[in-house]
C-alpha cells in the first residue's frame, strides 16, 4: 500500500466510500503498454520479416555449448547465439552482442549453479540448416539460416520453434547521438523529439523523465508452441490461472509494482514476477523460462494453424489439418536473451527441470504452517497480550502474532517504539512460554536520519542505491525521506544479514521472524511509485537491469541473516511481497493489498495456483481481505479457504475495524475456530507436502490439469484444486451459496467426502450442497492422509498429540507417507514413514 499516502504525511487517509475513486485514480499511475517505449519500438517489427540471418559457417561446437553468429541484415551488427543442452532435457539459448560497447547485464544469483551441460553434435541435413543434438536426449534443434529460426523436434514431431514469427529483436549498444538528451537538458531538434517519441535515450511518463545512460537496450524473441492451446504461469497478475490471448495491443507485464487494492482481471504488473510460462496438452507439457530481470512484456496469441514442415519438400496437402498453436512473444527492456526450454514431457518433469535451475521451495519451519494473526497494527505490548490471550480464551489455535511498521521508533526498522513496546524481550518471553512466535516487519527503505545508526552505517559504507549524479538516491516512503539499501551488492547483503544477530538487533530473540514489505521497491511520488530506472546500483548497473530482482535480494539477505543468527541451526521464516524466479528458496510470498470483497477471495485461488506452478509453493493471500471490512459470511468463507492454502495469515489495514476471530458473535467464532482447527489437525499432511515440494519440486497446491494432465476438462479449472495428490478442495467464494457445481475428475477414480466418507465416482460433474459449516473437501481413493487427532494451542503444543491416518480405499492400494521433521538443523533431518510398503527412513 502506498499511493493513498502523501509523502508529507505518512499515514493512511480515511478509507470511506471515496476509496473506489482513489483506486481508479491510482490505475493511471501505472503505464499501459502503449506508454512503454521499448514496447512501441519492438511493435514496429512486424511478424514474418526477420532481419536476422544465421551464419552457419561460423558454427563451432565446444564441450559445453555450440555457438554461431547471427547477423542483422541492415545494421550488420553481429550477435552470438550459444546453444546448450542442459542435463535433464533442458535446452538453453543465449544471445548477446559479439562485441558490445560494454558488458550487458546477465542475471546473477537466480540460478542455483551453472547448469551442467552435455556435448552437442552438429550435422548438416540440407542446405541452409544445421541440426544440433546430444547423445542421450530425444530433442533435436534445427537451426535455419535465412531467416534465422530454431525448431525443436522430438522424433518427427515439431514441438516448438524460436523466431519462426521473425520477432527476434536486439538493440545493440551504441554511442549517444550528438545533442541527445542523456544529459537531461532536453533539445528541440526534430531528431531528438523523434527519439523521445520512441524513448531511445529519454522517456517521459507524466512528470517523470527516464534518462537512459546506455540508450536503447531492449531485447525480444518469439516462440511458437505447436499443438498447445493451454498456457499458464507468469505471475504475478490478478487474473485467471490459464493465460489469455493478449490481443493486439496488450501484454502480460512483468514489472514489480506496489498496486494498492489492485484491480482484477488486468495484465498489469503487480508485486512480483516469475518469467516462466508453461504450455500443456494431454501428451506433453513444456516450459519457457526467460531469465531477464528488467521490465518484461509477454504477448500470447492462440490460433489454429497448419503445422510448418521442416523439410524443403512440399507438404502433402491432403494430410495437413489445422492444429492449435500458441505464439508467445517476450520483450524486455534490457539485458540479453537467455532462455531455457524445459522440455518436460509431463508437468512434474517441468517442475523438476525448473527447480534444477532455480531451486526448490525451502522447507518452512513447522510453526509457519500454522495460523498467523496480523494487523496493521497491533498497537502495543498490552494489545499483543490481549490478542494472544483472546486466542486461548476462545480456544482457537494460532502460532504467530505480527507487528507492522508502527512497532518501530518512527519507522526505523530494527528499533522499537519505546512507549508502546518498552519491553519487547518480555513480550517475546511470554510468547515463547506459550510456544508461539513473533514476526516483525523490515522494509528496504531506511529513514534519512544521521542519528539513526542503521542509516549512518549504511551511508558510511556506501550501501545505498545511487542517483544518476552519484549521490544516495532519496525517495519517500513510510518514514518520510529515505534511502534504499542496494541489496544487489553482496557486501550490503552481508551487512544487512548481520543486523539480525541477536546481540545486534536489540530486543529481538530467536522467536522473532521477519516480513519484508514495500520491496518492489515502493517509492512514493516516483514513476509508477517505484525507483526510477536510471538509479544506479553496485558495479554501475542501472536499476532498469535488475528492477525485478530487488525484492528477491532483500528476502535472500534476510533469510541468510536469520539462518546465521541461529548458527545455522534453525530454518528461517521470511515473508516477502516482491519476488522473482528463485524466491522460493528464501521463504513465503503473499499476494499483497487485496480487498475485503468476494471477488478477491475468488481470485486468490488462481493467483496462488499460478505461483505454485512457477515454483513458489509457500504462498497465501490476506485472509479477510486487507482493505475494507468484510461481512461475517465473507470472513468465514475466507478462513475456510485460507485454512486450505499454504500460507495462512489474516491481515487488515489500519483503518479497518478490528477483526480478531471472536468479534463476530459466538456462532461465527465457532465456525472460524472450526476452520483453523481443521488446518491444525492436517498439519502432518501440510508438512509432508512441503517436504515433497522441497525434495522433489512437487507443488503443494496443484491445479487440476497438473493432477489430471490427460483430462482436457480440467485444463481451465480454477475454482477447485488439489492439495498434494490426495485432497480435492472446493472453496466457496460466493455470498449465500447453498450448492456448488463440483467436478470430480478422473475416470475410474473415487472421491470420498473428507468428513462424511460418502463416496462419489470420478469423471463427473455434480451439484453438492454446502452450508456455512465448511467448504467441500474430498479425498482421492487410494490415498493416505496423515493427520493428528486434535488441534493444540499452537503447533508447538502438538508434539505429543497422537497421529492418525486417513485412508481412502480404492481397488488398487497405493502408498502414503508421513514426514516428522526434527528441530535443530537446517536440512530436512527427521523421519519419513511409509505405509505400504511399511518402511521407515531416517533422513
Ligand atoms: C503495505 C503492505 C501491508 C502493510 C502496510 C503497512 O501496504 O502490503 O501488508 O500492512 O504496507 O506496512
Amino acid at each position: 500500500m502506498s499511493s493513498k499516502e502523501s509523502p508529507l504525511s505518512p499515514c493512511a487517509p480515511e478509507l470511506d466510500d471515496t476509496l473506489g475513486g482513489v483506486l481508479n485514480e491510482d490505475k493511471k499511475k501505472f503505464k499501459t503498454c502503449s506508454q512503454i517505449g521499448f514496447y512501441r519500438r519492438q511493435k514496429l517489427l512486424l511478424p514474418g520479416r526477420s532481419p536476422y540471418h544465421a551464419r552457419l559457417e561460423t558454427l563451432t561446437v565446444g564441450d559445453d555449448s555450440a555457438t554461431l553468429e547471427i547477423l542483422h541484415q541492415d545494421t550488420k551488427v553481429p550477435l552470438q547465439l550459444q546453444v546448450f543442452a542442459v542435463e535433464g532435457d533442458i535446452l538453453r539459448l543465449k544471445i548477446n552482442e559479439v562485441s558490445p560497447l560494454k558488458p550487458r547485464y546477465e542475471v546473477p544469483d537466480v540460478l542455483v549453479k551453472e547448469p551442467a551441460t552435455q556435448r552437442l553434435i552438429a550435422s548438416k541435413t540440407e542446405e541452409g540448416s544445421v541440426v544440433l543434438e546430444h547423445a542421450s536426449g530425444p530433442y533435436k534443434l534445427h537451426v535455419t539460416a535465412k531467416p534465422f529460426c530454431v525448431s525443436v523436434t522430438n522424433g518427427d514431431k515439431l514441438v516448438l520453434s524460436v523466431n519462426s514469427q521473425g520477432l527476434l529483436y536486439f538493440e545493440h549498444l551504441r554511442s549517444p547521438p550528438p545533442n541527445s538528451a542523456t544529459a537531461g537538458c532536453g533539445s528541440d531538434s526534430s531528431e531528438v523529439s523523434s527519439q523521445d517519441e520512441l524513448g531511445l535515450w529519454r522517456e517521459q511518463f507524466g512528470a517523470f523523465v527516464d534518462i537512459k545512460a546506455s540508450g536503447p537496450t531492449s531485447v525480444g524473441m518469439d516462440f511458437s508452441l505447436y499443438g498447445f492451446e493451454h498456457v499458464y504461469g507468469l505471475p504475478e497478475h490478478a487474473d485467471t490461472h490459464q493465460l489469455r490471448d493478449t490481443g493486439d495491443d496488450d501484454a502480460y507485464r512483468l514489472y514489480n509494482l506496489d498496486v494498492f487494492g489492485y484491480p482484477l482481471h488486468e495484465k498489469m504488473g503487480i508485486y512480483g514476477s516469475v518469467p516462466l510460462l508453461l504450455a500443456h496438452k494431454p501428451t506433453h507439457t513444456c516450459g519457457i523460462f526467460w531469465l531477464n530481470s528488467s521490465e518484461t512484456l509477454v504477448e500470447i496469441h492462440s490460433k489454429a494453424a497448419l503445422q510448418p514442415s521442416l523439410s524443403s519438400a512440399p507438404p502433402d496437402i491432403t494430410k495437413q489439418r489445422a492444429v492449435p498453436q500458441t505464439d508467445v512473444r517476450w520483450m524486455s527492456d534490457s539485458g540479453i536473451v537467455d532462455v531455457f526450454l524445459l522440455m518436460g514431457p509431463g508437468p512434474m518433469d517441468v517442475f523438476k527441470q525448473y527447480s534444477q535451475l532455480t531451486g526448490t521451495q525451502s522447507l518452512p519451519p513447522q510453526f509457519s504452517l500454522g495460523y498467523h494473526q496480523c494487523r496493521w497494527n497491533y498497537e502495543d505490548e498490552a494489545d499483543v497480550e490481549a490478542v494472544d490471550s483472546g486466542f486461548d480464551e476462545h480456544r482457537i489455535p494460532y502460532d504467530v502474532i505480527w507487528l507492522d511498521i508502527e512497532h518501530t521508533e518512527g519507522k526505523r526498522y530494527f528499533t522499537w517504539d519505546r512507549l508502546k513496546f518498552p519491553n519487547p524481550a518480555r513480550m517475546q518471553e511470554m510468547l515463547r512460554e506459550k510456544k508461539r512466535k513473533l514476526v516483525v516487519i523490515s522494509d528496504p527503505h531506511i529513514k534519512l536520519d544521521p542519528d539513526y545508526s542503521l542509516y549512518a552505517q549504511a551511508k558510511d559504507g556506501g550501501y545505498f542505491v545511487k542517483d544518476r549524479g552519484g549521490q544516495d538516491f532519496e525517495g519517500h516512503c513510510w518514514p518520510g525521506t529515505s534511502c534504499y539499501l542496494d541489496f544487489s551488492s553482496r557486501a550490503v547483503r552481508d551487512w544487512y544479514s548481520a543486523q539480525f544477530a541477536l546481540d545486534t538487533y536489540k530486543g529481538s530473540s530467536d522467536v522473532l521472524f521477519v516480513w519484508n514489505d514495500m520491496n518492489e521497491p515502493s517509492v512514493f511520488e516516483a514513476p509508477e511509485m517505484t525507483m526510477p530506472k536510471h538509479a544506479v546500483h553496485h558495479q554501475n548497473w542501472e536499476h532498469r537491469d535488475l528492477h525485478n530482482l530487488y525484492g528477491f535480494y532483500q528476502q535472500m539477505s534476510t533469510a541468510e541473516g536469520l539462518t546465521r543468527r541461529s548458527g545455522g541451526q534453525e530454518r528461517p521464516f521470511v515473508l516477502t511481497r516482491s519476488f522473482f524466479a528463485g524466491s522460493q528458496r528464501y521463504g513465503a510470498v503473499w499476494t499483497g493489498d487485496n480487498k475485503a470483497e468476494w471477488d478477491y477471495l475468488k481470485i486468490s485461488i488462481p493467483m496462488l495456483l499460478t505461483l505454485s506452478v512457477t515454483g513458489i509453493s509457500f504462498c497465501g493471500a490476506d485472509v479477510g481481505g486487507f482493505v475494507g471490512d468484510p461481512e461475517p459470511e465473507l470472513l468465514i468463507r475466507w478462513y475456510q479457504a485460507g485454512s486450505f492454502q499454504p500460507f495462512f495469515r489474516a491481515h487488515a489495514i489500519r483503518d479497518s475495524q478490528r477483526r480478531e476471530p471472536w468479534l463476530f458473535g459466538a456462532d461465527n467464532t465457532r465456525l472460524i475456530r472450526k476452520a483453523i482447527e481443521e488446518r491444525y489437525t492436517l498439519l502432518p499432511y501440510w508438512y509432508l507436502l512441503f517436504y515433497r515440494a522441497h525434495m522433489s519440486a512437487e507443488p503443494v497446491m496443484r491445479p487440476l490439469w497438473v493432477a489430471f494432465p490427460k483430462h482436457p476438462e480440467t485444463f481451465g479449472m480454477e475454482t477447485q484444486y488439489m492439495l498434494g495428490d490426495a485432497l480435492l478442495v472446493v472453496p466457496v467464494s460466493e455470498a449465500g451459496a447453498s450448492a456448488l457445481d463440483v467436478q470430480f475428475p478422473g475416470t475410474g477414480e473415487r472421491w470420498y467426502d473428507f468428513r462424511t466418507y460418502e463416496c462419489v465416482e470420478g469423471h463427473r460433474r455434480q451439484k453438492v450442497t454446502v452450508t456455512l459449516e465448511q467448504i467441500p473437501v474430498y479425498q482421492r481413493g487410494g490415498s493416505i492422509v496423515p493427520m493428528q487427532t486434535r488441534a493444540g494451542k499452537s503447533t508447538g503444543w502438538m508434539k505429543n498429540t497422537p497421529y492418525e491416518l486417513h485412508i481412502a480405499l480404492d481397488s488398487k492400494v497405493k502408498r502414503g507417507s508421513l514426514y516428522v521433521g526434527r528441530r535443530g538443523g537446517l536440512g530436512v533431518r527427521g523421519t519419513l514413514y511409509h505405509v505400504k510398503p511399511d518402511v521407515r527412513e531416517e533422513i
